[in-house]
């Protein structure tokens, strides 16, 4: 946590939290180095569903060649935040009205899902003309990954066996461009992971199209670059990484490839800062109840993680009792939520932690407040703070 973030924090009033501060100087820095890494030939894109939060993303826009949404919702948020900014528009389930605005919105690349997608696709374009990448779930052997999306059976892309029936469809619409494929089969690679992978990608589009006669330009190999909650200083190595894409893109000459990661790139500017509210010991087990909870910061229930934290301590105590605190002993963290599932952190060993402390759960800025099931038990939506920007009132905030 840098000292500047720190300071933020110590200056809110306990009623200010929980909130979201977003370190936009460490996005910058993260996200330029990240682009450095990459050869020129590589393209990148962000995937907007890890967090659209406006000023995370303008930040973003001075790093990326696009963002990736995958839905209606996100296609009217970025277009009307970054009018000009090429958008790829991917994931399953496009209804008419999306494909129609997506049209109208002039997407730069539409990731076709399914063979009832590109029919339907056909019927609506009129007069004008489309980009479209196939997304395709192929057969490949993924090793152990966080969350597997493809390789396997998975309403995610298109299998192999339709593709001839697409390639046909494709052949009798001149308004339809075939750019490439789109190939996103699964969350939380390493670099030598996702190399292996992007191998077999490449290899593949290159025979397949030489077994099509197709002149492919491009292949999307998708998101899904690792992170780690438990060892936070272990990142994504994008320098080997974009060494690898670099002797890839060697044996495909002519070829763009294009990535679209979204939670390696804003997770670690995310800080959600709350306050211990109380301290209490249940059949030996120490609770620290907090302000908010996972109907704030879902990810540590959905992942089945601890979320990293750290306690910021306040010496401050002007009650008339005695501080609950605990002492070298596993505390769960908790939120304010009725359900046992309510759980931020389980057992976590600490020093010392109190009533009135506050605690900084790191790697926030990504699939946190925007996946939370936010109205459960109506309690206050967190403020944001963008450090070097004005905080955004909660009731404004998308
Ligand atoms: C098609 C597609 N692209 C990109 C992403 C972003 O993945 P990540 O945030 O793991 O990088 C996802 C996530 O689900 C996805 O489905």
């Amino acid at each position: 946590m840098r000292d500047e973030v720190e300071r933020h924090i110590d200056g809110l009033a306990d009623e200010d939290l929980p909130a979201y501060v977003y370190d936009l100087h460490a996005l910058h820095e993260h996200t330029r180095a990240l682009r450095a890494a990459l050869p020129e030939r590589v393209e990148l894109l962000y995937a907007a569903k890890a967090n659209s939060d406006p000023e995370l993303l303008s930040a973003l826009s001075e790093h990326v060649d696009g963002f990736e949404v995958a839905s209606g919702g996100e296609l009217h948020h970025i277009r009307g935040h970054f009018p000009g900014t090429p958008i790829a528009f991917g994931g399953p389930g496009k209804t008419p009205r999306e494909l129609a605005g997506a049209l109208d919105a002039g997407v730069e690349r539409l990731h076709v899902e399914s063979e009832q997608e590109l029919r339907l696709l056909t019927t609506l374009l009129g007069d004008r003309t489309v980009d479209i990448l196939l997304r395709v779930n192929l057969p490949l052997a993924l090793g152990p990954v966080a969350l597997a999306m493809g390789g396997q059976p998975s309403p995610f892309g298109l299998d192999p066996a339709d593709l001839d029936r697409c390639l046909a469809i494709i052949a009798a619409d001149r308004r339809i461009r075939l750019r490439g494929v789109h190939v996103h089969l699964a969350s939380g690679l390493d670099a030598t992971a996702h190399l292996a992978l992007a191998d077999d990608v490449l290899a593949w589009a290159r025979d397949w199209a030489h077994a099509h006669r197709l002149a492919l330009s491009e292949v999307n190999i998708g998101g899904g670059m690792g992170v780690d909650y438990a060892r936070t200083e272990q990142k994504f190595d994008w320098p080997a990484f974009g060494a690898g894409l670099q002797r890839l893109l060697a044996r495909h000459p002519g070829l763009t490839v294009r990535i679209e990661p979204g939670r390696s790139v804003t997770v670690y500017c995310g800080w959600y800062v709350t306050q211990v509210l109380d301290l209490k010991r249940s059949h030996g087990q120490a609770f620290a109840v907090l302000r908010g909870g996972t109907h704030h910061l879902r990810t540590p229930a959905t992942k089945q993680h601890n979320q990293p934290f750290r306690i910021l301590p306040v010496d401050a105590w002007n009650r008339a009792w005695d501080r609950p605190e605990a002492h070298d002993e596993p505390v769960t963290l908790v939120g304010q939520l009725c359900t046992p599932k309510d759980v931020l952190a389980h057992r976590v060993p600490v020093e010392r932690l109190r009533t009135g402390d506050r605690i900084a759960f790191a790697m926030a800025g990504a699939y946190a407040w925007n996946i939370s099931h936010q109205r459960f038990l109506m309690h206050p939506a967190p403020a944001f703070h963008h450090l070097d920007h004005a905080p955004v009132p909660a009731a404004s905030h998308p």
